[in-house]
């Protein structure tokens, strides 16, 4: 279906590439918008006005009035571990009675327990609940998604783990881009003998990973009590060796130089940043890794947030993201995120879109086909029921996505849980 859609009052492009500190705030908003739409793609971008002046006839197009809706590019969430079997909401109690993640997790609890969960989980059990949980990031106006394998821990599960997402990412209309992450915590087998675990992921399930082309990014788990800066550095060399793309979770508890360290490596993104040192922050810009935020993580576990405003204002490329997984942060509601970003992290409204689109893109090595509404790019794009984007914060965990294409075709966002 060839598509024109005209009248959007704020047409959010998002358009230039991704964006650093100051820009971010530039999201190229155009009053009166119009696209044109052929075979998935983006033909055309501009006010309604000038649409008329260069596509006179619009036969054999299907005409979308947007007259009540500003348009944005989908959202592209650069930061999940949507795939796991079973839940933990026992440890969510826990917590709320004062236990701590990192406590619950010495114990032998939180990842390992959803490594035991996902090792029992067959194909079709984690693709069925996988399928429902890309229905729901869809429904909040995600179009890209990036999924992390990390609750295996060996090289059946996290093998099975990819395959799956895989074979989402072909059914499925959203796109996903994977992620290996074998060193996401030390399995009981390995206990005490890090370097062994890291050596038996280079040695043995790294290669089928890439022979496979399972995952185009590695990433681990770098914290104190998990992986140490040096075991990160040995991992993420290897995995640079075999052609991966690299990412890491750094600096989420304690301060360890993560941020550092993924700069220094050549990560395109670290992650998390909660307790990142300002000297991280300055290697990051200097090697351009984009800094992905996580807020809900920090709302779930009750933490200070991630210091997104001196970021911005140092010159970063702040990303944004959910963690959706089923221990820190059991949740992918971008509304959620938008009031999180704005209320408590003061970034602007507009900076939260950049961190949600382009930036997110740039997270995932995507942003010469999604992220933003120009020529030549994927028609990825969300509608929302209300005419600006400043309803994004404000209609405070409310969703206000009204319909989203995806690669030129508007997608059911009917409830997932009640089919
Ligand atoms: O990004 N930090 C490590 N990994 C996840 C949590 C995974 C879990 O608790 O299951 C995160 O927060
Ligand atoms: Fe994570």
């Amino acid at each position: 279906m060839k598509y024109i859609i005209k009248h959007a009052p704020e047409l959010v492009t998002c358009a230039g590439g991704p964006k650093a500190g100051k820009s971010m705030s530039d999201v190229g908003i155009i009053h009166d918008g119009a696209i044109v739409i052929e075979e998935g793609r983006i033909v055309f971008v501009g006010t309604t006005q000038e649409l008329e002046k260069s596509y006179p006839n619009s036969e054999g197009y299907e005409e979308v009035d947007a007259s009540h809706s500003a348009v944005l590019p989908g959202f592209v969430d650069s930061h999940t571990h949507f795939l796991f079997g079973g839940y933990r909401a026992d440890e969510f109690g826990w917590r709320l009675k004062g236990d701590s993640y990192m406590s619950i997790m010495e114990r032998g609890g939180g990842i390992a327990s959803s490594v035991t969960a996902t090792r029992n989980a067959s194909f079709e059990e984690l693709y069925e609940a996988g399928k429902k949980r890309l229905d729901r990031l869809a429904s909040y106006g995600v179009t890209t998604v990036e999924g992390k394998s990390g609750y295996g821990l060996d090289k059946e599960t996290e093998i099975r783990q990819l395959e799956v997402m895989k074979q989402l990412n072909k059914n499925h209309p959203l796109d996903i881009a994977t992620t290996f992450l074998g060193p996401h915590a030390v399995p009981s087998a390995f206990k005490g003998r890090d370097r062994e675990f890291l050596d038996y992921l280079i040695q043995e399930v790294m290669p089928e990973v890439r022979e496979k082309d399972l995952a185009e990014f590695a990433d681990i788990f770098t914290e104190e009590g998990v992986f140490t800066v040096e075991d990160s550095i040995y991992y993420l060399e290897a995995a640079k060796k075999m052609g991966f793309k690299l990412k890491a979770h750094v600096d989420e508890i304690v301060d360890t130089s993560g941020a550092a360290m993924a700069a220094q490596v050549g990560c395109v993104s670290a992650d998390h940043l909660l307790a990142a040192s300002n000297e991280g922050l300055k290697q990051m810009i200097e090697k351009g890794c984009v800094a992905t935020l996580l807020p809900a993580t920090a709302f779930c576990l009750g933490k200070p947030y991630a210091r997104a405003r001196e970021m911005i204002d140092f010159g970063c490329v702040v990303a944004m993201a959910t963690d959706y997984n089923p221990g820190s942060c059991h949740t992918c509601s971008i509304p959620l995120m938008f009031s999180l970003a704005c209320i408590y992290m003061h970034m602007t409204v507009e900076e939260a879109v950049t961190a949600l689109t382009i930036n997110g893109a740039a997270a995932i090595c995507r942003q010469d086909s999604v992220g933003s509404i120009e020529v030549g790019k994927k028609a990825d794009l969300v509608f929302l029921e209300q005419p600006s984007i400043q309803f994004l914060p404000y209609c405070t965990g409310m969703n206000i996505v009204e319909r989203v294409m995806k690669d030129g075709e508007f997608i059911s966002l009917a409830s997932p849980y009640s089919r």
